[in-house]
């Protein structure tokens, strides 16, 4: 019967619905609580990521990536981190055009 359908129907989308939202909550767990204004060498950054007040975190945040994998949480809003992110755009492109796999790109992230 067509309301059994429509019932099935919406029994779908509410799993769907709920089962993205739990996943979603789930993700965001290594969230900058806080961030210090230390700079840091740019030759040791191989990756960043931006972390955004409300989509599961507390507070705004560029999330650096060292090419040891080890994660600092800065303010996204000094220049110097915009400085550094710049960098690190140019520094991945470069890396992933010549599939580079170099000293010179050892631990960026070249997706
Ligand atoms: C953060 O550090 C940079 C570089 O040392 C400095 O120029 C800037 O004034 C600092 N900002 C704050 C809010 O302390």
């Amino acid at each position: 019967m067509a309301l059994w359908g429509d019932t099935k129907l919406f029994l779908c989308i509410l799993v769907i619905t709920f089962g993205c939202t739990v996943i979603l909550a789930e993700i965001p767990k290594d969230c900058c609580l806080k961030v210090a204004n230390v700079t840091i060498e740019r030759g040791r950054i191989g990756d960043y990521r931006r972390q955004v007040a409300g989509a599961g975190c507390r507070i705004s945040a560029a999330v650096l990536v060292t090419r040891h994998q080890r994660t600092l949480c800065v303010p996204d809003n000094e220049p110097w981190v915009q400085e550094l992110m710049k960098h690190v755009d140019q520094l991945k492109a470069w890396c992933k055009k010549r599939k580079n796999t170099g000293k010179r790109c050892s631990g960026v992230n070249r997706q």
